[in-house]
């Protein structure tokens, strides 16, 4: 079993797009192990994204992340890193295969409704970032 962290950014939360986003990882054999609303602050997003600290757009980023509230969830499954990922599409919503999370509900390649981990490593490091271990019911 494998667990992946996975954020509902601002755009959809505030579109009340939470409930059915959650709707599609659970019809996937997804389960959950941890949810949470909270703001995303600069600082928390400088550690979430230390990857992407120096690339041109991650002003805008950081931005858009502390707009509003958003959902962090811990979900778990078979493959889930994967899994999740197939499920959410492309970073870019224009080419985000059909059926899609992110060709339904994302708006732009900023603004693109959710986040999941890319490697067992990340899953590791981004669920320490938003999670206590005595949040997460595995
Ligand atoms: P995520 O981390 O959110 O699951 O998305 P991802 O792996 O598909 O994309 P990643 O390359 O990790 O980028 C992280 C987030 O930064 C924003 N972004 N903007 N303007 C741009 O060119 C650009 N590229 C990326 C997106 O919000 C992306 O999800
Ligand atoms: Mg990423």
């Amino acid at each position: 079993m494998e667990s992946t962290l996975v954020l509902i950014k601002p755009d959809a939360f505030g579109k009340n797009y939470t409930g059915e986003i959650i709707k599609r990882y659970e019809a996937n054999d997804l389960k959950l192990q941890a949810l949470k609303l909270l703001k995303m602050t600069p600082e928390l997003a400088s550690k979430h994204y230390v990857d992407h600290i120096e690339k041109p757009f991650y002003p805008s980023l950081v931005e858009f992340m502390t707009s509003g509230p958003i959902v962090a969830m811990v979900l778990a499954g078979e493959n889930a890193i994967g899994k999740v990922r197939a499920l959410n599409g492309a970073t870019n919503p224009e080419k985000a295969e059909a059926g899609t999370i992110r060709a339904d509900f994302a708006e732009s390649v900023t603004c693109n409704a959710v986040h999941a981990s890319d490697s067992k490593e990340n899953a590791a490091r981004e669920i320490d970032i938003f999670f206590d271990k005595t949040e997460v019911f595995a």
